[in-house]
């Protein structure tokens, strides 16, 4: 019998995939059905005002299980993470947040017989021995970061969850995510945002990567109608589970700064790669997501064009009313 998910946690919530993936769920499933929860103490106004929020330190499963039951939750989405760059700084902190917080919300989802776990993964699962380009759903996964190899071992824990407990547990793999709302926390694909927020504020931008380095990206109200669509399925047309490949668009900073002067003509980058490029340089160029596409019928609405018209018109104008 398909399991209703009606009461939702997310934790992570004030990250930069959550904070705009809660205010999108609160609009589908009630204000009061969906609960954020994040390590820090201070939400953004839209989350704070906008339904409950709570507390919660994934590392701690008691913090976790306080939520559960004082909501009646049964549904997690399960966003609190160390992400790549940040990782790399600290490899102890990556694997504990990562690995040990994924362990504590699926060992609640059997527990507490939940109807959905929801679990990103990314493109930093994948590393030496496989093509860069169009590369396939099924492949080697030999992460050089330690982000990546949580990634992949938490892939890999969400699939023996389905099988060993019957848990419905789902994931994908994002790619690099672009966004004027929120700004992301410490990943290798962070300069294709902030390169937005430098040219509407100073018109230059000096680019920690390389300027060749072609990365799989995605704008944000893609990256939520896909976990969102992925989450809703029909869970008899899953052959996947934890591990969808999801893509968008690739470009490189060169591209991306040309897209850039169509609309800021005076904008100039620079390039300053640092250790991010060797992250950079493990990940594919582009990625096959005919799975996704079979499966729950995934299809983007974004390409570089219309991203960058629509980042660079909402940036503008926070940058008008001195929001940033
Ligand atoms: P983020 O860094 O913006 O947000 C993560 C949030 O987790 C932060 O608000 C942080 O305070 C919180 N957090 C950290 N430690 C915690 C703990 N111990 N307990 C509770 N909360 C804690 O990350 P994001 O970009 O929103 O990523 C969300 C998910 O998507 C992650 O699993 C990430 O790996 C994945 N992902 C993101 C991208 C991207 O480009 N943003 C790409 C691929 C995958
Ligand atoms: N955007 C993420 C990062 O760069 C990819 O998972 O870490």
């Amino acid at each position: 019998m398909k399991k209703e998910m009606k009461k939702i946690l997310i934790t992570g919530a004030n990250g930069q995939i959550g904070s705009e993936l809660t205010l999108a769920l609160r609009k589908k499933y009630g204000a009061e059905n969906v609960i954020a929860s994040d390590i820090r103490h201070n939400p953004p106004k839209a989350i704070a005002q906008s339904g409950p929020y709570e507390v919660v330190d994934v590392t701690k499963a008691e913090t976790i299980r306080q939520q559960v039951i004082k909501y009646d939750i049964d549904t997690i989405f399960h966003l609190a993470a160390i992400l790549s760059a940040v990782g790399e700084r600290d490899p102890h902190l990556c694997w504990n947040v990562n690995m040990n917080g994924t362990m504590n919300v699926l060992d609640l989802g059997v527990k507490y017989e939940m109807a959905r776990i929801i679990i990103p993964s990314s493109i930093a699962v994948w590393g030496k021995g496989v093509p860069r380009v169009n590369t396939p759903q099924e492949s080697v996964l030999k992460p050089t970061s330690m982000y990546g190899v949580t990634k992949v071992a938490g892939e890999l824990l969400c699939d023996y969850y389905v099988h060993k407990y019957g848990l419905d547990c789902r994931g994908l793999r994002y790619p690099g995510i672009i966004s004027s709302e929120t700004l992301p926390g410490g990943g290798t694909t962070d300069y294709a945002v902030e390169i937005y927020y430098e040219a509407v504020k100073k018109k230059n931008y000096n680019c920690f990567l390389r300027e060749d380095t072609v990365l799989p990206m995605m704008y944000m109200p893609d990256c939520i109608k896909a976990t969102i669509d992925l989450a809703e399925a029909d869970v008899n047309n899953l052959k996947h589970h934890s591990d969808f490949n999801v893509a968008a668009m690739s470009f490189d900073p060169t591209t991306l700064a040309a897209e850039i002067k169509k609309h800021i003509p005076e904008f100039e980058i620079t390039y300053n790669p640092d250790f991010r490029q060797a992250i950079a340089d493990s990940w594919p160029q582009s990625i096959d997501d005919s799975s996704a596409r079979e499966e729950w019928n995934w299809k983007p609405n974004y390409d570089l064009e219309s991203m960058t018209a629509d980042m660079i018109q909402k940036l503008t104008a926070k940058f008008e009313a001195g929001l940033i």
